[in-house]
């Protein structure tokens, strides 16, 4: 991606889809939210979820990935483990994240 380039410039024709994207950010913070997104081979899957954690990233957020592996289908919580190792750092003593107490 160029560096003048802006969000999702390089995206053609799929201004809705960003849309969603960014409406979905909005409003993560109050509600959390999750987004799947499906589609036949080669139509873009790969190129919108990496529109989509550049926009995260650019709004201070922690972005996470993982690759499901066919061959560990039978582990359970196999990916789930290997999504949230990273963010064990970002949990408090209760294992909630952030670090800072409330309520
Ligand atoms: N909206 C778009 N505008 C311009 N180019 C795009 C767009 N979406 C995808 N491309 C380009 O099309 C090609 C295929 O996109 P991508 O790899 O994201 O598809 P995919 O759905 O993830 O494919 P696969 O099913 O193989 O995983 C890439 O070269 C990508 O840069
Ligand atoms: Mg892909």
């Amino acid at each position: 991606m160029g560096e003048a380039a802006s969000p999702g410039s390089l995206l053609l024709g799929r201004e809705s889809e960003l849309g969603v994207l960014d409406q979905l950010f909005d409003d993560v913070h109050v509600r959390g939210g999750s987004l799947e997104v499906t589609g036949g081979p080669g139509v873009g899957k790969s190129a919108l979820l990496g529109e989509a954690a550049a926009r995260a990233a650019d709004r201070g957020m922690l972005v996470l990935r993982v690759t499901g592996v066919q061959s560990e289908a039978w582990l359970a919580f196999a990916g789930l483990h290997y999504l949230l190792r990273p963010a064990l750092g970002h949990l408090d003593q209760r294992g909630w994240p952030g670090g800072s107490s409330s309520g």
